[in-house]
């Protein structure tokens, strides 16, 4: 789909890149030539990625930074370190998030705030300690921000998501105008379902849940990781350079399948309903 050397001589630092659509993307834009950095808590997870993203990366070193972005000023050491040993990062990928099931009566307090302080202010811990540096540095960058379809209209059982993801959306649009006279685009995605380890032991409760889950989607299937990472490659590269402040949802159409009125007659078998449909004409 793209020229081998789309993200060549670029420095792509993504967030939670050591495991689920993290990783993926790290190692497509590896494979396209850029240079990789990926951060997050766990080290092996971030060991084993690193040697994906190295494979894939044609044998290219891919640094590893073991980070809480909950932590403003362990985030800022990150970014300096980042620069030092890998140079400066052109690109950012907020990626990395915390979320689970509950009931949000039962939610405490912690709760909350776990998912909203990995979500929300790493989001924002991460993008502006980097934009510093670009901003004092005169060197154009470009942010993307992975948030949901439900950061748009909200979510039952996942309120401390909803309302981070609904923050970082608001965040990218706020910043791509702020910042635009600095040359910093800021986008984001809102992936439909992919499955990975981290979202579906988290958020699937069963397997028969995913097979109906599957359902909700006109298109009738799950995600490939294959399919966000192109999406993600297009929009950091210099091959978008006019799109800034836009959210693309990928998934399948699931987001506004259930928003037109009509569309519960999808449930319908299609002869049945046409011949409902010309009952209705005829009379
Ligand atoms: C209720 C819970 C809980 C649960 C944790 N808590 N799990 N409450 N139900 N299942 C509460 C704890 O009681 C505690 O509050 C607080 O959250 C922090 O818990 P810790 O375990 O100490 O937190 P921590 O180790 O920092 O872990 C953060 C985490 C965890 C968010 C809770 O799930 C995590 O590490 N997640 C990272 C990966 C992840 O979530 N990936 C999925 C992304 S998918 P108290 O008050 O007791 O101290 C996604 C969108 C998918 O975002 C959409 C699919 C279509
Ligand atoms: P995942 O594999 O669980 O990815 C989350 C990553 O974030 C992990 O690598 C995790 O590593 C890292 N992380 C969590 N807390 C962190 C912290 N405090 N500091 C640094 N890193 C932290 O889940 P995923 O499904 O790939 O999700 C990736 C992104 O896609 C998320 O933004 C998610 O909201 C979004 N998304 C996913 C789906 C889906 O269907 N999969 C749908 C919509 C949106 P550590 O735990 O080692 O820190």
């Amino acid at each position: 789909m793209f020229e081998s050397d789309l993200l060549q001589n670029k420095i792509i630092l993504v967030t939670g890149g050591g495991s689920g659509l993290g990783l993926s993307m790290a190692k497509r834009f590896a494979d396209l030539g850029a240079t990789l950095v990926i951060c997050g808590r766990t080290p092996e997870r971030l060991t084993s990625g690193a040697a994906e993203i190295q494979q894939a990366g044609h044998g290219r070193e891919a640094f590893t930074f073991s980070c809480d972005v909950r932590d403003y000023q362990a985030v800022e050491r990150m970014m300096a370190a980042i620069i030092e040993k890998a140079g400066m990062p052109n690109i950012l990928v907020n990626n990395a998030a915390g979320n689970f099931l509950a009931a949000t009566e039962d939610l405490s307090p912690g709760g909350f705030d776990a998912v909203v302080k990995i979500v929300l202010y790493g989001t924002f811990n991460c993008t502006q300690a980097l934009a510093k540096h670009w901003i004092a540095q005169k060197i154009p960058g470009t942010v993307l921000n992975i948030v949901t379809t439900y950061a748009e209209n909200g979510s039952a059982f996942v309120v401390p998501s909803a309302c981070a993801k609904a923050g970082v959306l608001a965040m990218t649009r706020s910043l791509a105008v702020e910042w635009g006279v600095y040359g910093i685009r800021l986008n984001a995605i809102a992936p439909g379902p992919f499955p990975t380890e981290g979202a579906w032991k988290r958020l699937f409760p069963s397997a028969e849940f995913g097979e109906q889950y599957k359902k909700r989607v006109p298109l009738g299937r799950f995600g490939e990781h294959s399919e966000l990472t192109n999406l993600a490659a297009f929009l950091v590269s210099d091959g978008a350079p006019y799109v800034n402040g836009e959210c693309v949802a990928i998934d399948g159409g699931e987001s506004i399948a259930g928003a037109g009125q009509f569309s519960q007659l999808m449930q319908l078998e299609r002869g049945m309903l046409k011949k409902m449909m010309r009952q209705m004409r005829g009379s």
